[in-house]
């Protein structure tokens, strides 16, 4: 597959005039793909039914002619202020009560019976317009589903659509009492129209009626998304796509993926660093010109496998962004890195957002490809680097890693329900142990909860998953790789009620949870031999073999077979320990990197790249601060 690069592109907010040397400009610069439209509602339909798509046509026609791909996007996020007189009561809702106004973007309830049939009549005629038009390659659905923290909302139509959804789940209010206990605080219904959001109560709400909740706000995106790509592939052969964000948990990536054919997402390292990853301040500072090390790499990672293989990256941060506490400017080289740092990942694209900076509106800030002055600025020469370097380039194949790690948006959902523990993210917990394999040098692929073939990969990692169906078990419990488990495996039914036997009741091992206790972040819990539990730790008992103590004595993780679980969240010491004692097991290889470095394995390369700010040394050689190092296999 031959890598290409791409940028963000608003015809709408440039004169008519400059078009075309815009379009020449990029294709000069190497770039293949250019996506538009994701924003432009009240241009295609500046009154209510009254349409102008010329411009639209006009632009796609000199940017198709320059020999550019356009990735077209459905304008949804934005919907224009007529559409808010027409119906009032499609603004979200948040959790105080307050309607999210017009005036920004992605002011819309997913449940919004009306906003969808807007949705489903101006992507119709989008599709209908340019489903065939050759110049047309991608499409993108909306943008960014769940930013600005929109997946949730308590709407009066939210309230009605959850209602239809408990009762499709549970069948009668009976079964539903029963399965959320609500007898607990005398909390019974007599019908589903009884129930209301779990937003405003006094203390907090039932558990099961939250986690229902969020469970519902998810399946309202994916079935939103549904309805606009159902409606582009009835009309076009392009592939469809969405662009997801880092760290956004809030609705499940993989269903909205199952109905699209590639998955992009945003990545900006440095807005990130600042905003999202939840790092020490020491961390910050050595890496706020940069990025962290690993964030990227897990999106590419995760969406990878959300794109069924294959993704993008559709908007890659250019220079300093507008949104982030501090918006510094990333060290020369580093936006070259990022692009071949996403290739190493697989991605079939990498687009830099945006093409020239608005000087006008929210994101003048936001640097782009060109200055406001058109001038070229630092993105698009490091752009035209990299698109020189793909000329004679080889093909870059991914490979099966060696090293599986779950990821399940469910089990995020029940974490941030009920924490049990300030701080206590599923996110955070996956991350943690990403990091650790990375930082041994491992290439890792994520899987969604619904794998039940594990074959050919030799380590498994399956950390939180609060929730685990019986027949995950069975294909975990069959499978010949290492699998690790713990913290709080099977801890919740399906309903987030504690099951018993106690969890993780899990066949071929002889564990069981008898106690849990979160713990100040400032109290680590040292084990022997090195590395401590932090925030989280289960008591454990059962008649496996003892694999890791406390320094009290205590035992940390049990193992029978290929079957480990570890009770507790391990540091960075202790997951590396656990993890490079299973690889020695599967005659993996690890390493010890340090620093900034970093490495993924495709089928014919190790590509190396170097997050710090000084020169590193890798096993192939020395490695400049902000680059990239290609060795050969
Ligand atoms: C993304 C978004 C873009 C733009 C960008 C700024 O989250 O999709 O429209 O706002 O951030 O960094």
């Amino acid at each position: 597959m031959k890598r290409t690069l791409g940028t963000c592109y608003y015809p709408e907010h440039w004169p008519v005039e400059i078009w075309e040397a815009d379009a020449r400009r990029m294709k000069e610069t190497g770039l293949t793909w250019v996506r538009i439209g994701e924003f432009a509602w009240s241009r295609l339909e500046p009154l209510p039914g009254e349409l102008d798509f010329d411009w639209l046509d006009q632009a796609i026609e000199i940017l198709g002619q320059a020999g550019l791909k356009v990735v077209l996007g459905t304008p949804t996020a934005t919907p224009p202020r007529w559409m808010v007189e027409k119906h009032p009561d499609m603004l979200a809702v948040d959790a105080n009560g307050n309607p999210r106004k017009f005036g920004s973007r992605r002011h819309y309830c997913f449940s919004h019976g009306g906003y969808r049939q807007e949705s489903d009549r101006i992507v119709t005629l989008l599709a209908e317009r340019y489903g065939r038009n050759p110049h047309v390659g991608a499409w993108q659905t909306d943008n960014e589903y769940g930013c600005h923290d929109t997946t949730i909302s308590y709407s009066d139509a939210a309230r009605a659509a959850f209602r239809t959804w408990l009762m499709d789940r549970y069948g009668s209010i009976e079964a539903l009492n029963r399965a959320w206990g609500n007898v607990f605080w005398s909390m019974e219904y007599a019908s589903f129209e009884d129930i209301d959001l779990p937003n405003l109560t006094v203390t907090e709400a039932n558990p099961s009626h939250t986690l229902a909740f969020r469970r519902f706000s998810s399946d309202q995106v994916v079935s939103f998304n549904k309805r606009q790509a159902d409606i582009i592939r009835a009309r076009s052969d392009a592939p469809t796509s969405h662009n997801y964000m880092g760290r956004i948990t809030d609705f499940d990536h993989f269903k909205v993926g199952d109905d699209l054919d590639i998955a992009t997402w945003d990545s900006y390292p440095l807005g990130f660093l600042e905003d999202r990853v939840g790092a020490s301040d020491e961390h910050q500072r050595a890496y706020a010109r940069q990025g962290d090390p690993d964030f990227q790499a897990f999106h590419h990672d995760l969406y990878r496998s959300v794109g069924k293989g294959r993704w993008w990256v559709m908007e890659q941060q250019p220079g300093p962004v507008n949104w982030a506490p501090y918006n510094p400017a990333p060290l020369p080289g580093m936006m070259r890195l990022w692009a071949w740092e996403a290739y190493a990942h697989g991605a079939e694209a990498v687009c830099y957002f945006r093409w020239r900076q608005a000087p006008f509106a929210q994101e003048q800030m936001h640097a782009g490809m060109l200055r406001p002055d058109n001038a070229d600025a630092p993105a698009l020469l490091e752009a035209r680097k990299v698109a020189d370097e793909l000329v004679h380039a080889p093909e870059v194949s991914t490979l099966q890693a060696p090293i599986a790690l779950l990821f399940d948006y469910d089990a995020d959902f029940a974490w941030a329900t009920q924490p049990h523990g300030a701080g206590l993210s599923y996110f955070q917990a996956v991350f943690d142990t990403y990091k650790a394999l990375r930082k041994l040098g491992l290439s890792i692929d994520i899987l969604r909860s619904e794998t039940r073939d594990f074959s050919g990969y030799k380590v498994v990692a399956a950390p939180g998953l609060i929730y685990m169906s019986q027949d995950l078990k069975a294909a975990l419990a069959e499978t010949n790789a290492h699998v690790v488990l713990g913290p709080r495996t099977a801890a919740r039914n399906a309903d987030m009620v504690i099951p018993v036997p106690l969890p993780p009741d899990f066949p071929g091992l002889d564990v069981t949870v008898s106690r849990v206790e979160s713990v100040r972040p400032d109290m680590p819990m040292a084990l022997k031999g090195g590395g401590s539990l932090v925030g989280y730790r289960e008591e454990l008992e059962g008649a496996a073999d003892v694999v890791w103590e406390l320094e009290d004595g205590q035992p940390a993780a049990y193992r029978t077979g290929n079957l480990t679980y570890l009770g507790g969240l391990g540091d960075e010491t202790a997951l590396k320990r656990v993890y490079s004692d299973l690889c020695k097991q599967a005659g993996v290889t690890t390493m010890e990197l340090s620093g900034g470095v970093r490495c993924r394995d495709t089928a014919t390369q190790r590509i190396w790249v170097n997050y710090g700010s000084e020169v590193a040394a890798t096993p192939a050689g020395t490695i400049e601060a902000a680059g990239v190092l290609f060795e050969q296999k």
